[in-house]
């Protein structure tokens, strides 16, 4: 039924962005939710999956290596239970001060692909050094990819900060569900206007759980997901 991965253009075969280590984040409860989930995915036709636990320090300070651990733990429940998926270390990470410092001293960050990291801000506000922490992570040989840009209300009103960002080399990451207004009419509209303007480089389904995925599901019969086909979207090259 949902057959997108199926045509010839295997546009989403990688997925970059999600939340499938169970108890380290506001992610799935379980492994067997986490595993029950990537059944589908595999079934939707993706064939990695790069999962990105968040990393705030006040909310949920994880690690790089414990989000290995997980990672390794999830493959080999996948090996054991026969769902054909590869899952990969990732994180989302949330530009607060803690961040900041370990981007200034280089410690080591959970990348993927070549060089690609997530990061997300405050839904309401830019925080002032933004542009100084993408310039450092470019300068440590980063590419940073801005998790759902379309969700943040300081970027649905200023389309000059969006070029900005997107001019000094910023990836723009879109949910797939916010192409139905899932999130909101204004995501829905930034989103769109993301695409219009060819300043998205990704479509990532940041699933947590069921619904989220039901979702998921339901978007890629919207018009715009049709749209995104005919998009150059990078997720293939992760
Ligand atoms: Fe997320």
């Amino acid at each position: 039924m949902f057959s997108w991965l199926k045509s010839p253009s295997n546009f989403l075969e990688v997925d970059l962005h999600s939340h499938l280590i169970p108890g380290i984040d506001d992610g799935v409860d379980s492994w067997d939710e986490s595993l029950n989930l990537l059944s589908q995915l595999s079934e939707l036709g993706y064939k990695k999956i790069i999962t990105t636990p968040h990393i705030i320090q006040n909310y949920y300070p994880n690690t790089s290596d414990q989000i290995r651990e997980g990672v390794t733990e999830l493959n080999r429940l996948l090996a054991e239970s026969d769902i054909s998926i590869q899952v990969e270390a990732g994180a989302e990470y949330y530009l607060d001060d803690h961040f900041a410092k370990q981007v200034e001293t280089k410690e080591n960050l959970l990348s993927f692909g070549n060089g690609y990291i997530l990061i997300e801000t405050p839904f309401m506000n830019k925080p002032l050094f933004l542009e100084e922490t993408v310039f450092n992570l470019q300068a440590n040989g980063l590419k940073p990819i801005l998790a759902h840009p379309e969700r943040y209300t300081y970027l649905q009103n200023n389309m000059e900060l969006v070029q900005n960002l997107t001019s000094l080399g910023v990836f723009m990451q879109v949910n797939i569900s916010s192409l139905t207004g899932y999130y909101s009419k204004e995501a829905k509209q930034l989103a769109k206007h993301l695409i219009d303007t060819n300043q998205i480089h990704f479509l990532a389904s940041d699933i947590h759980n069921q619904k989220h995925l039901n979702e998921v599901k339901s978007a890629t019969k919207s018009k715009l997901f049709q749209r995104c086909r005919q998009l150059r979207l990078l997720n293939s090259t992760l």
